[in-house]
This record gives structure tokens, C-alpha cells and sequence, in this order.
């Protein structure tokens, strides 16, 4: 296969390196409720229950490792001859972990702080908490995680919609095709008249968008589809 490769990943991708979905049975949003943890409302109301969220889940991010899945793009990327690019929905960086290059993480990364007053973005210091002072503006209170809650803009679109403008093959990795802008992407592409293919455990609510689907475990799908494409 040549051509340009736009690869869109969800929480599916991370499910084997232990950190877990949102929608699936014991999924996160199982157990909390998106409002009181990923709204700019929920941060309002209680910051100091947002913030012990995020760092419980920086704490598994910082346990997990790659998988096989995440080594497979990171061979593409390097094998392929065409442009390859990831667009993540994930906060963790197991694709840069992995060694994959070319990636956008259009929900934000768990690792970097935001300051909710003068929108200064910076790496993790210490843990944030309701004492943290924004190095920027030096407001108390208001320093949140890099992170892209429900009603906000997500990052990178119009990159990511440039690229699904010229991609050959589009493919969605280990997401539930549930929140947009991301479950529209598959349309795009189509669009753009590429071959688009779905790799997941199980048929995502968009899997009719799809030419090629292939599912099962992304450690083992994912490697599978990847040595198809490169060979
Ligand atoms: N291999 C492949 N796919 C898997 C695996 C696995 N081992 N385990 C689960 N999946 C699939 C599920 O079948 C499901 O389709 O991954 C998908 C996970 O779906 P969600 O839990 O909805 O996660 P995601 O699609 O990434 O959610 C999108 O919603 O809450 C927001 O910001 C959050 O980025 C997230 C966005």
C-alpha cells in the first residue's frame, strides 16, 4: 500500500498496556460521572475533586508500557513510504513511548498543565492542586491538566483536517466512534475518496463507515494489519 495514512486511535488502543476505556463495562464513565470530571463546569464546582482524578490517572499513565499495538504504528511510521500520521484521543503518550513521531493529540496530553485564567500550557511540576500558581500569571486556583473537556474546542483540527482532506487510507483504532469531532473523521476521509479501515474488539457505532474491518485485540490485530500494509 502506498499513499498517505491518517490513523485515528482511542482509549481501545490503551486498553493492553492497563489503562482503561470510558464506555466499556467497567469503563471509566461507568464509575464517574463525565460532569463532575470533564467539563470546565465540573472544574468550577469542585477543582479539587477534577484535580485527584487526573492524578489518579496520571498515576496508572506513568505505570503503563506500550504495547504491540503502539510498536506496530511506530513501525509503520517508519517502514511505510508515505506520510503516516496518528491522531490520538488519548492523554497517555504510549505512541511516543513506542517511538512514533508524527502524532496529535486532539484531547490534550495528561502530563501537561494549563492555566484556566491566561491559557499558559506547561509540563507537569508537582502535582496540581488547588494551591497551584499559574508561572505565567501567577493566579492561585486555576491551574487544571492539558486536557480537552466536553464543550471545548478540541486541539489540532485544522491540521487533522487538512490531512483527512489528502489521506489515501484512514484508519480508527480501539475508539467507540461515540464523540465527535473524532467519530466524523471516517466521513472525511470517505470523502476524500480513501480506503478507510476499522481495527477494534468490536464493532464501533460508525462500523458501517467502514470498507476493511478487522477485529480482536489491538496487540494482535493491529501488528497483523500493519506487516499486511508494509509488505
Ligand atoms: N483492543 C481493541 N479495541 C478495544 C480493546 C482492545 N483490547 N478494548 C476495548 N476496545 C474498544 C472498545 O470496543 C470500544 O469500541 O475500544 C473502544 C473504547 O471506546 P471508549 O471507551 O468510548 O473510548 P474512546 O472511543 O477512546 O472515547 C473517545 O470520549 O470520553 C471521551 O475524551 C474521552 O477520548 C475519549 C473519547
Amino acid at each position: 500500500m502506498s499513499g498517505r495514512i491518517v490513523i485515528l486511535t482511542g482509549a481501545g488502543i490503551s486498553a493492553e498496556s492497563g489503562l482503561g476505556t470510558f464506555r466499556d463495562k467497567d469503563g471509566l464513565w461507568t464509575r464517574y460521572d463525565i460532569r463532575d470530571v470533564a467539563t470546565p463546569e465540573g472544574f468550577a464546582r469542585d477543582p479539587k475533586f477534577v484535580l485527584e482524578f487526573y492524578a489518579a490517572r496520571r498515576g496508572n499513565g506513568a505505570n503503563a508500557e506500550p504495547n504491540p499495538a503502539h510498536y506496530a504504528l511506530a513501525k509503520l511510521e517508519q517502514e511505510h513510504a508515505g506520510d503516516v500520521l496518528v491522531v490520538t484521543q488519548n492523554i497517555d503518550k504510549l505512541h511516543e513511548r513506542a517511538g512514533s513521531v508524527n502524532v496529535l493529540h486532539m484531547h490534550g496530553i495528561m502530563d501537561g498543565d494549563l492555566c484556566n485564567n491566561c491559557g499558559h500550557r506547561g509540563p507537569t511540576g508537582d502535582a496540581l492542586t488547588t494551591a497551584s500558581v499559574c508561572p505565567a500569571c501567577g493566579t492561585k486556583g486555576q491551574m487544571r491538566p492539558d486536557v480537552v473537556w466536553f464543550g471545548e474546542m478540541p486541539y489540532h483540527m485544522d491540521e487533522i483536517e487538512r490531512a483527512l482532506a489528502k489521506c489515501d487510507t484512514f484508519v480508527s483504532i480501539g475508539t467507540s466512534g461515540e464523540v465527535y469531532p473524532a467519530a466524523g473523521f471516517v466521513a472525511m476521509a470517505r470523502e476524500a475518496g480513501a480506503h478507510t479501515v476499522e481495527l477494534n474488539l468490536e464493532p464501533s457505532s460508525g462500523d458501517f463507515m467502514f470498507e476493511e474491518r478487522r477485529y480482536g485485540p489491538a496487540s494482535e490485530v493491529v501488528p497483523t494489519w500493519v506487516e499486511d500494509v508494509i509488505r
